[in-house]
């Protein structure tokens, strides 16, 4: 049975806390993480929080605990991760258009990089040779995702080296004799197919030839995880055996196991996530009923962003009788949750949570309007802990000189 918090416990929590509110669920991340450890427990894999989705130092802190390493993408974010005390070597910074400095930065701090230009593996290779191994960022020319706006390995996209210049990196990694230990894609984010994954891999036993001090080969993240009932989501386990066949029918031609990594950032808080907001006023139009919350895009941007679909529940009225409202936001702009969802009769002052917000929501939250960003609270074992302040005045302020 899959880890939830009951609808009362989280009226509960919002009670006590205030809202909005942001709740995280230790135990589901934990489920997540151990879901992935059995089903590739026959092959050497390696599983990097992909922290952009979630950053509290709290959560890294935990994920830790369970054993996971983490997939970073700013240098802060490596700061981060190190402050959760997280070992260099369990660190890894996928960059992308970074300046050099970040990335001497990141060598100086003794985490593996992932490099992702020609421009900066050549200054790499001219500064470092091969003194510290490196991963290159390939963009494998894939077209996969969720939304056009999460899919990152396509032949337009911005992100790694387009695999098709493969002779040119070949020549800087030979001039410069650069130690390159580690290829990397990644797709896009909500693959539900599992052959997108082998097609990647595909694409890398062309090119793997061509590095004769690889050991780890790294696919990057983008497991899809369902948003409501019956949603598609990708099979971990059929995943698993396809990934395994795929290594066992192309050994390293260098004879060295090749350890495949991946950098999961939904699959793990994705589901563990709930936020809680309080419904501030009602509004029939002759179109819809409207029902806004105490919130908007500068705390939840997905739906408006990337059309996502956010599960809502009025958790304050599970018995009510189901009616057609939509769920906007207190933002002077269009900030659309849903749009005629059907949701148990809504009142005001009732609590509407939105399920999946574990993943790129706090994280993606800003000022907006001057509002301010909520709490956010940690269950694990049962207990909730307060784990960020909600924002006061006074932080609008911080930062000013008057
Ligand atoms: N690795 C790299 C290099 C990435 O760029 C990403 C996500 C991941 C791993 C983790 O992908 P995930 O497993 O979370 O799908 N804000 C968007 C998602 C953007 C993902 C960006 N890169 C959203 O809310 O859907």
């Amino acid at each position: 049975m899959s880890q939830q918090l009951s609808p009362s416990y989280l009226t509960q929590l919002a009670s006590e806390f205030g809202t909005p509110l942001y709740v995280y669920h230790a135990e589901k991340i934990k489920e997540q993480y151990e879901k992935l450890q059995d089903a590739f427990a026959k092959t050497n894999t390696r599983f990097f929080y992909a922290c952009k989705a979630l950053t509290n130092v709290n959560i890294l802190k935990y994920i830790k605990s369970l054993g996971a390493s983490v997939d970073c993408s700013s240098i802060f974010e490596v700061k981060l991760a190190l402050h959760a005390g997280f070992s260099p070597k369990n660190v890894l910074y996928t960059s992308n258009g970074i300046g050099f400095s970040e990335i001497e930065e990141a060598q100086s701090l003794g985490v593996i990089i992932n490099i992702d230009s020609l421009s900066n593996l050549e200054k790499f290779g001219k500064k470092f040779g091969h003194t510290y191994p490196v991963g290159i960022r390939l963009r494998p020319n894939i077209l996969a995702g969720g939304h056009i706006k999460i899919s990152t390995g396509h032949d337009k996209s911005k992100f790694g080296i387009p695999v098709d210049q493969i002779g040119k990196v070949v020549d800087v990694v030979q001039q410069h004799n650069i130690f390159v230990n580690d290829l990397h894609i990644h797709t896009g984010s909500e693959i539900k197919d599992v052959d997108v994954f082998v097609k990647g891999i595909e694409v890398l036993f062309d090119v793997i030839p061509h590095f004769k001090e690889l050991e780890f080969i790294d696919l990057g993240g983008g497991f899809k995880v369902p948003y409501k009932e019956g949603d598609a989501e990708t099979d971990i386990p059929l995943l698993a055996k396809k990934v395994g066949e795929a290594f066992a029918n192309h050994p390293n031609p260098n004879g060295k196991p090749l350890q495949v990594w991946f950098e999961p950032g939904k699959f793990f808080v994705s589901e563990s996530g709930y936020f809680i907001t309080k419904v501030n006023v009602i509004k029939q139009t002759t179109s819809t009923v409207f029902v806004s919350v105490d919130s908007g895009f500068n705390h939840l941007i997905r739906p408006m962003f990337y059309d996502a679909y956010h599960r809502i529940e009025n958790i304050s009225n599970p018995e009510g009788v189901e009616k057609k409202y939509s769920v906007v936001g207190n933002i002077c702009e269009t900030d659309t949750f849903a749009w005629d969802r059907n949701i148990k009769e809504v009142r005001e002052g009732d609590y509407l949570v939105f399920f999946n917000a574990g993943a790129y929501g706090f994280e993606m939250s800003s000022n907006f309007n001057s509002r301010l960003r909520p709490a956010e609270v940690l269950v694990k074992d049962g207990k909730p802990h307060l784990i960020r302040k909600r924002e006061t005045f006074e932080d609008l302020l911080r930062n000013l000189i008057i």
